[in-house]
């Protein structure tokens, strides 16, 4: 398969850390130091669906593909607007691609890549020839907004791509999960609450995290799982020109660049821009990289996602 083209969408209102401080207990030099974040885009009038719409219209006009033309929509989100329909189905009818279909996954922060590697399995079936694949949050509706431990690090936004069956571009792909530590990411959905069993109106829940758990599993799996597609793609670590990781936390990429022996110069970062937007961070600074000309033809580069479930993907390209 093959990337044709990419588009991104955030929110127009940006967040500051200071503009934080002044809703709670929080400063600029704690959540910088201990994260990288200092801005993030929180959607005021925008929805999940309304930013996926305007990335996928994006990713389309760079890749020169009508909506027609798209035969599979995957659509990453634990933030969808609606339970159903789904989210890759309402962006179905926006973009017009009555030939498509389409569905969501749900695999947390991973989600981006999980999306990489279904299209890719169903395109290996023959049946499908042109792919949108999306990562689109609003989690700022599933903050805790008086817990300052989580809602400080998440921002909102989305991030698609246009693929096409023909091209090599993708040279070897992995995903893993762990549900037995799924525990320390979590928001619950509506408990079980009928005529035989009455719970009574309920509450929201919102995001809880265990962030040092978080912190541990992704420094002891995201180096394993790029050694692992490396070594299946034929490339060396050295070849790699950018490492273009998950933006949960500087800390975290530190940590995974030392481990590879690698400069951080070749980890980019936006997270001091966005936050964390879970599985749009990958494709929105992908398409950053791209407009900023760091992406050219036989680069070699690779994407790698972490987070709720616990979950993990990681893929080397080809540019
Ligand atoms: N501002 C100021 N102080 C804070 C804040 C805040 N926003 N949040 C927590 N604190 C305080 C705590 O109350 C605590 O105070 P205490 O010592 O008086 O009790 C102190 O700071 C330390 O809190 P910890 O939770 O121990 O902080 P830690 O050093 O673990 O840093 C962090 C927290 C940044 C979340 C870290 O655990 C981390 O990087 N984890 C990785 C998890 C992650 O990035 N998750 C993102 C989502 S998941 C994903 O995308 C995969």
């Amino acid at each position: 398969m093959k990337i044709l083209g990419i588009g991104s969408a955030l929110p127009k209102k940006v967040v500051s850390n200071d503009d934080l401080a002044e809703y709670m207990d929080t400063s600029d030099e704690w959540i910088r130091e201990r994260t990288g974040i200092v801005n993030r885009h929180i959607a005021v009038d925008e929805t999940t669906t309304s930013l996926s719409v305007e990335a996928v219209k994006r990713a389309l006009a760079a890749a020169k593909v009508s909506g027609e033309e798209i035969d599979l929509i995957i659509a990453a989100t634990v933030s969808s607007d609606y339970i159903y329909p789904t989210l890759s189905c309402e962006v179905q009818a926006a973009i017009g691609a009555k030939n498509a279909t389409a569905f969501d996954i749900g695999a947390g922060c991973s989600g981006f890549l999980f999306a990489l590697g279904t299209a890719d399995g169903y395109f290996r079936t023959g049946r499908y020839k042109k792919a949108v694949i999306l990562g689109a949050e609003t989690l700022s509706k599933m903050m805790d907004w008086t817990d300052r431990s989580t809602c400080v690090l998440f921002g909102d936004g989305a991030g698609a791509a246009v693929l096409s069956a023909e091209g090599e571009q993708l040279k070897a792909m992995t995903q893993g999960s762990n549900g037995f530590e799924g525990m320390v990411l979590k928001c619950n959905n509506r408990p079980v609450n009928n005529l035989f069993r009455p719970l009574g109106p309920q509450t929201y829940s919102f995001t809880e995290m265990n962030g040092q758990a978080v912190y541990k599993f992704a420094v002891r799996t995201v180096p394993g799982a790029i050694t692992k597609v490396l070594e299946e793609a034929h490339m060396s670590v050295d070849e790699v020109k950018l490492f273009v990781l998950h933006q949960a936390n500087k800390r975290i990429i530190e940590a995974v660049a030392k481990r590879l022996g690698q400069s951080m110069d070749k980890f980019p970062t936006n997270m001091e821009k966005c936050g964390n937007i879970s599985a749009a961070s990958v494709p929105t600074l992908l398409d950053q990289l791209l407009e900023e000309g760091r992406i050219q033809a036989g680069d070699k580069i690779v994407l790698a996602g972490f987070g709720a479930g616990l979950t993990w993907g990681a893929c080397a390209l080809e540019w």
